[in-house]
């Protein structure tokens, strides 16, 4: 099996193969099918990177849910952080949901920190965060809600399986790191 690719200009090697992002995702949503029993969960995919973690935890959930799509956009804003983001497509009917905020990677935790902050406002009955990877050593904020974790992962950038660098590579079967 080939075990390197290259990505635009950049070499990559293998990370994480298929089968084994295949059987973390089942047990990952074993969890959940047991701890979200009878409580018709919402789960939210954060685009455009989750997409095929979405699809291939929700082939494994059993229980009767909902599902729901956002992206985050971010704009070069004149406040004094520099940018100001956007939960496009945020549904606005949550409160009193479980909600399961399904996200491929958290690496400094701002993005899902900006989508919980969103989501809080509208005051569902509890909030999740499921992620197939997950850099702790690149995390700048808490994030408690944290308790899904496929693998832990290094601080290095990845790319395949939904994440791309710079548009490319989502389409990757495997996910691979920066040589
Ligand atoms: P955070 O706000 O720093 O946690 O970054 C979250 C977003 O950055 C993810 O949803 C990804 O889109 C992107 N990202 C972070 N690390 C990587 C990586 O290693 N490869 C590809 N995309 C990444």
């Amino acid at each position: 099996m080939e075990t390197n690719v290259q990505v635009h200009n950049k070499e990559f090697e293998l990370l994480l193969e298929e089968d084994t992002i295949a059987k973390r995702i089942r047990l990952m949503a074993i969890q959940l099918n047991v701890d979200y029993e009878n409580r018709n969960p919402l789960f939210i995919a954060v685009l455009n990177g989750s997409f095929l973690f979405m699809a291939d935890l929700m082939k494994e959930i059993n229980l009767p849910c909902e599902t729901e799509f956002i992206k985050v956009a971010s704009y070069h804003g004149t406040n004094s952080t520099g940018s100001v983001k956007d939960a496009l497509g945020m549904p606005s009917n949550i409160k009193g949901r479980d909600i399961v905020i399904v996200e491929d990677i958290i690496d400094t935790g701002l993005t899902m920190q900006y989508i919980l902050s969103e989501i809080a406002k509208q005051e569902p009955a509890s909030v999740s965060v499921c992620t197939l990877l997950f850099k702790p050593d690149a995390l700048k904020v808490e994030i408690p809600e944290l308790n899904y974790v496929g693998f832990e992962i290094p601080n290095e950038f990845v790319v395949g399986y939904g994440l791309d660098y710079d548009g490319l590579g989502r389409n990757l079967n495997h996910i691979y790191r920066a040589v």
